[in-house]
């Protein structure tokens, strides 16, 4: 029988406007409507068979929904980030708090930065985006933290987008969706590649649970390659949070 799922979410904070931006220009957030849209994505985290824990949230963690960058959570361990944004490292005690009832908890240490958004986990393998957010010191703490469980951790160049994940992500156990103009093909070479429709570049952040592809309305073309594919894609409408620059994997930690 397998162990139930959890998903851990976070309320999007009041503060949400004064949120990090990178590669995007700062424009108006429907507050209402962003909430609205990370209440559908809860309930598409919850028909896919997760329990889902809301955390709370407060006016001086403008990121916090982005709540995936705190951590990365596998079988054995937790390992709390420490993200590359300053103003983002007040997020991680309460996420730390949450986990710390699920699994023991390890925490990167200054001055080594690493964002959550850089670690893809698919199986034992595990790659991490050295990205402007991910230094060099977090990857090798990464690889201290996992390696010893059997993971192998081996780091990855991306460039022009925030995040690993942004670039490419886990769409079942044997096949990832990837922008290759972000990210290179070759350290997955053992993997499967769905590229995304080049009109959509970014269409390859998708959240893998149990089998259920939940991925943002906003990439039909990438959707229909999925579907091509045999994967059974539930969309979720994110536009409003996207102007955050989070995408799907964003807004959840997932763990059994
Ligand atoms: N706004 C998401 C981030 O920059 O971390």
């Amino acid at each position: 029988m397998p162990r139930p799922l959890l998903a851990i979410t976070r309320e999007i904070s009041p503060a949400i406007a004064q949120c990090e931006l990178t590669h995007l220009r700062r424009v108006p957030i429907d507050l209402a409507r962003a909430r609205a849209q990370h209440l559908g994505y809860e309930q598409a985290l919850a028909g896919a068979g997760c329990a889902v824990e809301r955390l709370g949230t407060a006016s001086d963690l403008p990121d916090s929904v982005f709540v995936e960058d705190i951590a990365v959570v596998v079988d054995e361990c937790a390992v709390i980030m420490r993200p590359g944004a300053a103003s983002r490292r007040r997020e991680a005690p309460l996420v730390a708090e949450a986990l710390g009832r699920h699994r023991r908890l390890v925490f990167i240490l200054p001055p080594a930065t690493i964002d959550g958004g850089d670690v893809l986990v698919v199986g034992r393998r595990v790659f991490v985006g050295r990205s402007a957010r991910t230094s060099e010191e977090g990857a090798e703490q990464l690889r201290a933290a996992l390696g010893p469980a059997g993971y192998d951790v081996r780091a990855v160049p991306v460039r022009g987008c925030l995040h690993l994940k942004s670039a490419v992500t886990a769409v079942s156990a044997d096949t990832l969706l990837i922008n290759r103009a972000w990210v290179p093909a070759d350290p997955f070479a053992d993997f499967r590649l769905l590229d995304v429709d080049p009109t959509e570049p970014y269409g390859a952040n998708a959240v893998l649970v149990d089998g259920t592809v939940i991925y943002p309305a906003a990439f039909p073309h990438t959707r229909a390659r999925l579907e091509a594919d045999g994967l059974q894609v539930r969309p979720v409408e994110m536009d409003e949070l996207a102007k955050a620059e989070g995408a799907a994997t964003c807004c959840s930690l997932i763990l059994r």
